[in-house]
């Protein structure tokens, strides 16, 4: 299996069997890290980091550095050319011809898209703001894997800030798509994102189910859990089991526990009022004496602040050291197998078995932009053309492509209006008859009225549903 020239942007990225070539390449690494210094000899790696990191930055160093390449470093986004206002796409074009792989951490989500798609080299996103951190979900699902030796049919609790928490979001999908329950157990006001879950379900295939407030008893007050997602590869147990039932399932065992901080950074960037500490769940050992927890991996991608107690740190379930130091070889593997300084071992070549249903594209750059503020197309909007995935056309809904956030614009029209006059340049609601008259190809979406309205577009009768 070659992955030479490609980047890692998202966990769509890496098909199940690339990952396993990686992990398996990380074994051999792992066993001789000081014996892999001519593998990555004489090449560069520029690692950017503009957003706080210990782990990250140093593990992707540490790595290059076994590796026998160099490493050229920018942590502050003050001390670049960003903070003069240059683009993130000349910035990547210009460190895309000093270095032969860039790493690169923004707070902005959809970032390191962007500096993939321009960079000429391949780029590894280290996280961009709330969106993704694949390479903490590698070293992550690493772990499970080294401690538990499958993922398929593991029950895998993520816990904590699940809104803003970039690492449980490239975990669950990956957790989804090698066959894993997930049980979520959020803060509150903190659970997994719409459209994180609409991808985990309509991608992945997999049911969830939630619950409320009322129904919490249903757990058996082990512990809050706000929904659950079952996969298809595993029996439907879990789903389709009677209430009770899900707590004697439950009681036996839950295999992981993903504990996250509150990400405040992002909650703080997102203007959120109120103070979630004092709700905010801890897991000490007070909560793992229950039976539930009895073999449970204590897991955390760190820096941990409250969510996590000390008194856990020599206790045999805690696995986040173990997670941190696994970081090196996984990292090791990765970079040498996208400069293709290595190949690695699948027993498939499985290119054409990437996750994901193909979306049709609306790319006409005009119509929608995308509503999350931090989305990378909107903060370079001057050569970012937004661009989606129509994911669904009842309601239409659409996925930026940066940030994957989704939009529900209200109004369509046809590019083929009728004798291609002026007059007969209608706009109608998505909600309308009209979306299922209009082919594809044809479409034109609106976010609104003043948006068609300015392109020379009129209200037609059904503009209002
Ligand atoms: C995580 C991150 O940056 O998203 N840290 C890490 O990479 N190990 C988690 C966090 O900051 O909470």
């Amino acid at each position: 299996m070659s992955l030479a020239g490609r980047s890692l942007v998202t966990m769509d990225d890496l098909s199940n069997d690339e990952v396993e070539g990686v992990f398996s390449l990380a074994d051999g690494m792992a066993d001789s890290l000081g014996e892999q210094s001519s593998v990555c000899q004489g090449k560069i790696m520029a690692s950017l980091f503009f957003e706080p990191s210990t782990r990250t930055r140093m593990s992707f160093e540490a790595a290059m550095l076994r590796l026998g390449g160099r490493v050229i470093t920018a942590v502050d986004i003050g001390a670049t050319s960003l903070a003069k206002g240059e683009s993130i796409a000349d910035m990547a074009r210009v460190v895309g011809s000093y270095a032969d792989i860039i790493v690169i951490r923004h707070p902005w989500e959809g970032s390191a898209k962007v500096v993939a798609d321009y960079a000429g080299v391949p780029v590894i996103n280290a996280g961009d703001g709330g969106h993704e951190h694949p390479t903490q979900t590698l070293l992550d699902l690493y772990t499970i894997k080294k401690e538990r030796k499958t993922i398929k049919g593991l029950k895998v609790a993520l816990w904590g800030d699940l809104k803003y928490g970039r690492t449980v979001h490239s975990l669950a999908y990956a957790l989804a798509r090698f066959g894993a329950t997930i049980l979520f157990r959020p803060a509150p006001g903190l659970g997994i994102p719409d459209h994180v879950v609409r991808k985990l379900t309509a991608e992945y295939g997999g049911e969830l189910r939630r619950y409320g407030t009322a129904d919490q008893s249903e757990t058996g007050g082990l512990f809050s859990l706000d929904a659950i997602y079952v996969t298809p590869s595993t029996p439907h147990q879990l789903a389709m089991m009677a209430d009770v039932s899900l707590q004697v399932e439950l009681e036996k065992g839950v295999d992981a526990i993903y504990v996250t901080r509150l990400q405040r950074e992002r909650r703080d960037a997102a203007k959120v009022e109120g103070d979630t500490r004092r709700e905010y769940p801890v897991v000490d050992k007070r909560l793992l004496r229950e039976r539930t927890f009895k073999e449970t991996l204590v897991m955390h991608p760190l820096p941990r602040v409250d969510e996590l107690a000390y008194e856990l740190d020599a206790d045999p379930r805690s696995m986040y050291f173990k997670q941190a130091a696994r970081g090196v070889p996984v990292r090791m593997a990765l970079i040498s197998l996208l400069l293709g300084s290595k190949k690695a071992d699948t027993g498939r070549d499985d290119r054409s078995r990437k996750p994901g249903t193909s979306h049709p594209a609306y790319n006409r750059g005009f119509g929608v932009r995308c509503q999350n503020r931090n989305c990378v197309s909107v903060n370079e909007e001057k050569y970012i053309k937004p661009e989606f995935k129509i994911i669904s056309l009842k309601p239409l809904t659409l996925r930026c492509i940066y940030c994957e956030h989704e939009t529900f614009p209200k109004y369509v029209a046809s590019a083929e209006w009728h004798e291609g006059t002026l007059k007969s340049k209608r706009y109608h609601s998505s909600d309308s008859h009209w979306m299922k008259k209009i082919r594809p190809e044809n479409l034109i979406i609106f976010d609104s009225e003043s948006e068609a309205q300015s392109r020379g577009f009129l209200p037609g009768k059904y503009a209002e549903g």
